[in-house]
């Protein structure tokens, strides 16, 4: 017998303002055919103002308990990921903890860019089977609108806003990949390329800063990293590429998604995409896509989930679960 992590809850919140690739035509030289050419994306949602992160993140929260049955007294522990949390302290997950009202258990920020969902999966998985908490809210949310130069076309019209959740408990498994739950998890990092994808500022400069980035060179590893790690999540269970039912990616770019897809080969129809919709809404994207393809009736119990993502670090990772 093992303990295993097992999705019980998911559920996402998106900002009412839904922003066309039309309305950059306005105040930059680009098109709605260059951007959906490019990168898939055909729409955004950015967050009101006053809109913060952690409010995003308790509406997904909620969403999440409420498809799980549960109340925030049955969470031991939150983690939020995130790179743009409402304060530089304290976390977004201990705003999250008090605004759903939650008084016990303990809640903690993760950082690593658009791969911090993977990265928080696997810490949620580790505090589960450490028997440190017995059911673990896991949150991606984000306003990467915050940090966009609206100056700098290759980058402004790539982002959104948004938050998905999901709800671990601890059940019981035989240890062998039929169990339902988180199966394996591949992490990695690599600071050397910390100059392609990142934010020229942060709390020791006294600025908020942008996101800046070398879009071609993010592009160059994205594929072959993704592919990479997604091999190595279902090959540490001793499973194959026959054996997956979905490819829940990050969402930054259709282009990517494809590639990583084409690399694994495993068909497009096989693979959940919400980019046209959410455009890159970075460690909240893969909550969402897991949400909606949930909601589409795509992914269902018992399914074989792989999800993957890359980001800014670089730093990347993929999980192998059972829905
Ligand atoms: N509208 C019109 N033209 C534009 C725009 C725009 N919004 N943005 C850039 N261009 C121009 C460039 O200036 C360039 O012009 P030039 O040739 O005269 O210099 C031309 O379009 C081509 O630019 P490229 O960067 O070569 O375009 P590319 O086909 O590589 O697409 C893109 C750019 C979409 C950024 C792509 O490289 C990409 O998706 N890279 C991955 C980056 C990514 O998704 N990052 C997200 C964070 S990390 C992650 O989540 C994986």
């Amino acid at each position: 017998m093992t303990t295993r992590a097992v999705v019980v809850g998911v559920g996402h919140y998106l900002p009412e303002r839904i922003v066309p690739n039309a309305e950059f035509e306005k105040s930059l030289d680009t098109t709605d055919e260059w951007i959906r050419s490019r990168s898939g994306i055909e729409r955004r949602h950015f967050a009101a103002e006053g809109e913060t992160t952690s409010h995003l993140a308790v509406a997904a929260a909620k969403r999440a308990l409420d498809d799980a049955g549960l109340t925030p007294d049955h969470i031991d522990a939150i983690v939020v990921a995130t790179s743009t949390p409402d304060l530089t302290f304290p976390s977004a997950a201990t705003m999250v903890q008090a605004q759903l009202g939650m008084t016990r258990g303990f809640a903690f920020d993760i950082q690593a860019v658009c791969a911090g969902f993977i990265y928080a999966l696997g810490n949620a998985n580790a505090l589960i089977m450490a028997g440190q908490a017995e059911r673990v809210l896991v949150i991606g949310a984000e306003t990467f609108s915050r940090i966009m130069d609206w100056t700098d076309r290759s980058t402004c019209v790539l982002f959104g806003d948004g938050a998905g959740a999901i709800v671990l408990e601890a059940r019981s498994g035989t240890g062998n990949s039929d169990d339902r739950g988180i199966l394996s998890v591949d992490l990695n990092s690599d600071g050397r390329h910390r100059d392609i994808l990142y934010v020229d500022g942060g709390v020791s400069t006294q600025t908020v800063g942008h996101l800046r980035m070398e879009g071609r060179e993010v592009f160059r590893h994205a594929v072959e990293k993704l592919a990479a790690t997604s091999s190595a999540a279902l090959e540490k269970v001793g499973l194959t590429k026959a054996d997956v039912d979905w490819i829940v990616p990050h969402q930054a770019n259709i282009r990517i998604i494809r590639g990583t897809a084409k690399k694994l080969e495993i068909p497009m129809e096989k693979v959940v995409v919400t980019v046209q919709d959410h455009g890159n809404t970075s460690a909240a994207s893969i909550p969402l896509a897991l949400s909606v393809g949930k909601q589409q009736g795509k992914i269902r119990e018992g399914d074989l989930v792989v999800t993957e993502a890359i980001g800014g670090g670089l730093a990347w990772g993929a999980v192998a679960l059972r829905w």
